[in-house]
C-alpha cells in the first residue's frame, strides 16, 4: 500500500504496533472482506495473519463445505472453536474468522478475553455481490443467497455488534477499510 493511501505515518503506525499486546480478531458476515483486509492490515502491521477456516482445512484435511456436509454444522463449530482458542494462544496477530464463528457464544468469550474483537460491517446489497463471486459456502447453498444473507446478517447483528470496534466496509477499495481500522485502533488502544 502506497503511504498515501494510509492514515497513519510511518512513525505512527510503529507506535501503534507497540501498543498492540494481543491478536486482532476481525469478525462479521461472509462476503465482507475478513480474508482480504486482514491480510492486508497484518502486512501493514508486520504481524502475522492466520485464516480461521484455513486453518480448520488444515486440521481437518476437508474443505470447510465437507466438514458440513459429512459431520454436521455443531461438529464444524466445535471444530472452530478449538482452532481459534489455538490461534489465540500465539500472540499479536491478525485473525480472520468465519462469518459464524463470534455468533458461537463460547468462541465469543475467548475472542473478548483473549484479543481486540474488530467488526468489519457492509449493506447486504455489497455482501450478496462479494459472495457471488465464489460458491465454497455451504450456508448459502440451500436457498436464496440473497435471502439467507440477509436473514443471517438480521440475526448475527446483536452479536457482533460486542465488538470493541466496528468499522464499515463497503465504499471503496480494501485499503480503506485498512485505514479506518488502524484509525480506531490508534484511539481504543
Ligand atoms: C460461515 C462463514 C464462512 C465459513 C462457514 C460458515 C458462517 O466463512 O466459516 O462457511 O457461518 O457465516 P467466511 O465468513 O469467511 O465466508
Amino acid at each position: 500500500m502506497t503511504i498515501a493511501a494510509r492514515s497513519l505515518s510511518d512513525s505512527a503506525i510503529r507506535t501503534l504496533v507497540a501498543r498492540i499486546d494481543r491478536p486482532l480478531v476481525l469478525v462479521g458476515m461472509m462476503g465482507v472482506g475478513k480474508s482480504t483486509i486482514g491480510r492486508k492490515l497484518a502486512q501493514l502491521l508486520d504481524l502475522p495473519f492466520r485464516d480461521a477456516d484455513d486453518e480448520i482445512e488444515k486440521a481437518a484435511q476437508l474443505s470447510v463445505a465437507e466438514i458440513f456436509e459429512r459431520f454436521g454444522e455443531p461438529h464444524f463449530r466445535d471444530g472452530e472453536r478449538r482452532v481459534i482458542a489455538r490461534l489465540l494462544e500465539g500472540g499479536p496477530s491478525v485473525i480472520a474468522t468465519g462469518g459464524g464463528a463470534f455468533v458461537q457464544p463460547d468462541t465469543r468469550a475467548l475472542i473478548h478475553a483473549r484479543s481486540v474483537a474488530i467488526w468489519l460491517d457492509s449493506d447486504v446489497t455489497t455482501l450478496i455481490e462479494r459472495v457471488g463471486r465464489k460458491d465454497t459456502r455451504p450456508l448459502l447453498r440451500g436457498g436464496d443467497p440473497a435471502e439467507i444473507l440477509a436473514r443471517l446478517k438480521a440475526e448475527r447483528e446483536g452479536a457482533y455488534s460486542e465488538a470493541p470496534i466496528k468499522v464499515m466496509s463497503d465504499t471503496g477499495p480494501h485499503g480503506e477499510a485498512v485505514n479506518r481500522i488502524l484509525k480506531a485502533l490508534d484511539e481504543w488502544l
